[in-house]
């Protein structure tokens, strides 16, 4: 049983892991754009991911007897510059994003609701993974600066991530 609250504050969740999963979807269609089809799989995955993530606690919120209810998703930036400032500002987004899951342990503690504290440990450890993600192909990036080869080493090595389906572990792949 959640709190009126605790259901306000997870559906506005449930669309902010919708947005995130627009934005990337954004990056990608970028990518491709700019001919760097590597960064497009790695940002398509991410989109796939965004989305798990919301039909995560879309299903949550639905077990736990809440009314899920959607709201429009904010219009993505459609340029990004380079592919460092990409990673840059996804990075940026993943830090706020991390901000309101705390935000929501915050409230379960609050409120006692064990349930929803436990449910979201795995967000808890989820953007760990993200945000070490982002700085990992950031600091390749800063590495090769302008350098065409070697860009296009870390689009190849961005070409092989591959989605896997949600399950029990954190797996999010660099
Ligand atoms: Fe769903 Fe990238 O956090």
């Amino acid at each position: 049983m959640l709190s009126e609250r605790m259901v306000e504050a997870l559906n506005r969740q449930v669309n902010r892991e919708v947005y995130s999963a627009y934005l990337y979807l954004s990056m990608s269609a970028y990518s491709t754009f700019k001919g760097l089809k590597g960064f497009a799989n790695w940002f398509m995955v991410q989109y796939q991911e965004e989305m798990a993530h919301a039909m995560k606690i879309y299903d949550y919120i639905n077990d736990q007897g809440g009314q899920v209810k959607l709201t429009a998703v904010e219009q993505p930036p459609t340029e990004f510059g380079s592919p460092l400032e990409m990673f840059e500002k996804t990075l940026e987004h993943e830090k706020f994003v991390t901000k309101c899951i705390n935000d929501l342990v915050n409230l379960a503690t609050e409120e006692k609701d064990h349930a929803t504290k436990i449910f979201l440990q795995w967000f808890v450890t989820e953007q760990i993974e993200e945000e070490a993600n982002d700085n990992n192909i950031i600091a390749k990036l800063r590495l090769v600066g302008k350098e065409g080869k070697g860009l296009l080493m870390i689009d190849k090595e961005l070409a092989t991530r591959v989605f896997t389906p949600l399950a029990a572990s954190n797996e999010t792949q660099a």
